[in-house]
């Protein structure tokens, strides 16, 4: 993953660190920035986070062209030899790098043998080597002939001694690119970078840009100039702060997204496919990674209520290699927060090109999935910065079960009346978190009980299955705690074989019909002397209750995560984890 970027501005210095610290979501491994000033290039790197390196610099540090990086290691430890940028070995090149460069180990065998001495165990080093091997006097001929030698994701940002341009090489890893009166800009993320660019241009694949202070240019791999669009952008606000947490502001937001996600639904027309489309539809995938597979799997467990067409959830990075089938009768929805994911984006794309219909749910629709997607609906969760999602999760919830109710409707499998009590019934959902909120306090009590566990399970049945899986990812991801999900009938074909003393089993309960069988499970783990915390809005005997308000029997996942949500984040509390940076993850996955 990493965030890049690279800018030629009064203030490179300056605007590098503060577009690197809104680009921390995307990895906070290590930070590093190369400044060019007169005819050198100074370069600073550290490992850990942006402030760590801010803390590094000289105070003399000044030019008008700076590079920078924030990293999520994925090749080499994390250590400040492994940090980008990297010079070349003449250091008359420094580059930073998003992606994986495949071919890099035949590429790094090739520059070793003839000589050059690597400084770091990283795929992207043997881009600034490369580029220096083949630089004869032009420095775009030397850009061209890398970017023809490499395989894999990258946007790459290069800065160089010879002239006073910022050159990029974009080919399936996101790179944006923005222009002002007298500067450029060139990033991962849109957002940060619009609190300067006027214009911006999304960098399609296989393009090199050339950028300096009198505008951009675009060439294909080939040396030929390409045209690219640029559009104009609304401002960004400057980078939220918060005192505190942003995971517990955000989760404290919920209730109030949560009616923002209805209303938008409605304010752009809803589901808004031609009923042409709509008759052909004869399967339906939710595709999305993490928290946005599990909105996935919760609302295709709620859409097989509604409608007989095979609904089916998969995991994005899963989609893409095995042989699912696509034709003109599918329709694809691909959840995505960020909408940068790249596993997600490239489902998309094989969607697409076997004739399938793809249908961005997102909650950044000028994000790279956007624009892959036939169309874009945005859940309105509003900026979410914490890692780890949670009212992203309830507004990918909410809207996903508005357009799978309109699909349903639209199909004929369910009437006017019951989409309607559907949609009536959202609009009881805000108060009903409100009420879980306000009692927190019992929750962040059971986290001094849970924070010690073993282990916990989280089981369900049901519908109530995919909020015991997003509440045990949830729990791993900022506690540390080893968790897992089961639907609880499953339990019995090994899972109970873990059933101890200090084993936590947190149950989700809100499926009436399937009450006295979530009951039996358990029974059968507090038999064997696991403490069972159960989340229900109905009465459960062998646990401790998290009662949660009674709401339509179709929308409990959007109301039952909620309290998991809160009980991990007060169990990473407690445990002093970083609960809005939780070690070797990033809030965006931009590397399959
Ligand atoms: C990362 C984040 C998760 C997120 C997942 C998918 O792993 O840490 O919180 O659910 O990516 O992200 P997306 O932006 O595609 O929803």
């Amino acid at each position: 993953m990493c965030g890049i970027f690279g800018t030629i501005s009064d203030n490179a210095v300056n605007d590098t660190l503060k577009a690197l610290k809104c680009l921390e979501y995307r990895g906070y491994d290590s930070a590093g920035i190369a400044v060019k000033n007169g005819k050198d290039i100074r370069l600073f790197k550290t490992a850990g986070r942006v402030e760590n390196l801010q803390a590094d610099l000289p105070s003399d540090l000044y030019g008008c062209t700076a590079i920078g990086h924030t990293r999520w290691a994925t090749h080499g430890e994390v250590c400040a030899n492994n940090a980008h940028p990297f010079y070349s070995y003449d250091r008359n090149f420094a580059v930073v790098h998003n992606g994986i460069i495949e071919n890099y180990l035949s590429l790094k065998y090739n520059l070793t043998a003839s000589g050059v001495n690597f400084t770091s165990q990283t795929d992207s080093e043997t881009v600034a080597h490369l580029l220096a091997k083949y630089y004869e006097g032009d420095v775009l001929q030397a850009v061209v002939s890398t970017a023809n030698r490499l395989q894999g994701s990258f946007a790459i940002v290069i800065e160089s001694v010879y002239d006073g341009n910022l050159y990029a090489v974009k080919n399936k890893s996101p790179l944006v690119v923005g222009v002002t009166d007298n500067g450029a800009y060139l990033c991962s993320d849109i957002r940060c970078i619009s609190r300067w660019a006027d214009k911006v241009a999304v960098t399609p694949d296989n393009v090199i840009v050339v950028a300096n202070r009198s505008g951009v240019k675009f060439y294909g791999f080939d040396g030929e100039p390409v045209p690219v669009k640029f559009f104009s952008v609304d401002k960004a606000e400057e980078e939220a702060s918060v005192d505190g947490d942003f995971m517990l502001k955000e989760i404290m937001e919920v209730p109030d997204k949560v009616r923002q996600a209805k209303k938008g639904y409605i304010e752009c027309g809803g589901l808004n496919l031609p009923a042409k489309t709509v008759h052909r539809i004869k399967r339906v995938y939710l595709v999305g990674c993490g928290t946005a597979y599990n909105s996935g799997l919760e609302v295709a467990a709620v859409s097989r209520q509604m409608m007989d067409i095979d609904v089916i959830p998969v995991i994005a990075s899963e989609f893409i290699y095995d042989s699912y089938p696509v034709d003109s009768y599918t329709l694809a929805f691909l959840i995505s927060q960020s909408g940068e994911t790249a596993d997600t984006i490239r489902a998309a794309e094989r969607i697409r090109q076997q004739g399938g219909f793809t249908y961005a749910v997102t909650n950044t629709v000028t994000s790279s999935l956007s624009f892959v997607c036939d169309k874009v609906i945005n859940i309105r969760a509003d900026a979410e910065y914490a890692v780890a999602s949670t009212k992203a999760y309830n507004c990918q919830l909410v809207t996903l079960t508005l357009l799978m109710t309109d699909l349903a409707y639209l199909k004929g499998t369910i009437g006017e009346e019951t989409r309607n009590k559907v949609f009536d019934a959202m609009d009881g959902l805000g108060s009903a978190i409100d009420k879980i909120l306000s009692d927190s306090y019992e929750i962040s009590r059971l986290a001094e009980e849970v924070k010690d566990s073993s282990a916990v399970f989280f089981i369900g049945k049901r519908a109530d299955y995919p909020t015991a899986c997003e509440g045990s990812l949830k729990l791993k991801e900022i506690s540390y705690i080893h968790s897992e999900a089961y639907p609880a009938g499953e339990l019995k074909h090994g899972t109970l074989a873990l059933m101890e003393q200090g084993v936590t089993v947190i149950a989700i309960a809100c499926d009436s019909d399937l009450l006295d069988k979530i009951a039996s499970s358990v029974s059968e783990v507090a038999t064997r002397k696991a403490r069972v915390i159960c989340v229900t809005p109905y009465s459960v005997d062998n646990a401790t209750l998290i009662k949660i308000p009674v709401v339509n029997r179709l929308l409990y996942g959007i109301v039952s995560v909620v309290p998991l949500q809160l009980l991990s984040y007060y169990v990473a509390k407690r445990l002093n984890r970083d609960v809005d940076k939780p070690r070797n993850l990033a809030k965006s996955v931009t590397v399959e």
